[in-house]
């Protein structure tokens, strides 16, 4: 169930029989000439979407702007520094177990989030430490999942794109994004076919390394027939992660 089509009576009928949440996470930024801004929220959330087709899960409202400094060279990128998106994930994650949920999977769509994502748990974690009362309670536990990184992902995309997947405005993410948004689809020609690949530093260094946004990548070779297979094998990584971080003590 999407949390934002419930009623509070439902989410407290839920609570009884489960304490998990899933909270897509992802950006708003360029990914390359026919890349969405929206890709790594997109991607995330269209996956949790699958998860709710399958399991009896929430799903929380995506939080679609995370970490995404070096993309601000680019017209439409959205970035919040670290600090705010560690300040961001604690409140969400506190007003969450204010409720009862001790479960909380962040379904991420961009690497950019992951270390600060990490940070945030951590400051969680600290709260708890810091409160000798809490020290008796099984208490709140946080997970992030790659929507791009379980094995069965992994695997699918070597084997549609190879060496062209690249590290950002990767084919994979395209193709989903293609397959869940068909009007949305762009055509366009690429040059290098391939892009460079290099550091991550500030926005204006990455637009010198990187000029038309890829990293690595081919997305010209993205297609919606590709982001079905890809979409039903992400939400089979999540489904099985989701579940061992449910059972885990
Ligand atoms: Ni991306």
């Amino acid at each position: 169930m999407l949390l934002q089509l419930s009623t509070w009576q439902e989410i407290d009928v839920y609570l009884e029989r489960s304490r998990g949440i899933v909270i897509p996470i992802g950006s708003t930024e360029q990914h390359g000439p026919n890349g969405l801004i929206g890709t790594d929220a997109l991607c995330p959330e269209t996956v949790a979407r699958g998860m709710d087709d399958k399991i009896d899960i929430v799903v929380a409202p995506t939080l679609s702007i995370g970490m995404a400094q070096h993309h601000l060279g680019f017209s439409g990128s959205i970035t919040l520094r670290p600090s705010t998106l560690i300040a961001v994930v604690r409140d969400v994650v506190q007003s969450l177990v204010r409720h009862g949920f001790e479960r909380c999977y962040f379904l991420n769509g961009h690497g950019g989030n992951v270390a600060t994502v990490n940070a945030a748990f951590s400051e969680i974690y600290a709260d708890s430490s810091f409160n000798r009362q809490a020290g008796n309670e099984p208490g709140v536990r946080c997970r992030l999942g790659n929507w791009y990184d379980g094995h069965r992902v992994r695997a699918l995309s070597r084997e549609l794109f190879g060496g062209a997947e690249g590290s950002h405005a990767t084919p994979s993410e395209v193709s989903l994004t293609f397959y869940a948004y068909p009007d949305a689809i762009k055509n366009t020609r690429m040059s290098p076919r391939i892009a460079p690949t290099g550091p991550i530093l500030d926005a204006a260094d990455y637009r010198r390394r990187f000029p038309d946004g890829r990293i690595g990548s081919d997305p010209s070779l993205a297609t919606p027939e590709a982001g079905e297979r890809l979409f039903h094998a992400a939400v089979e990584d999540a489904v099985e992660d989701y579940r061992r971080f449910l059972g885990a003590r």
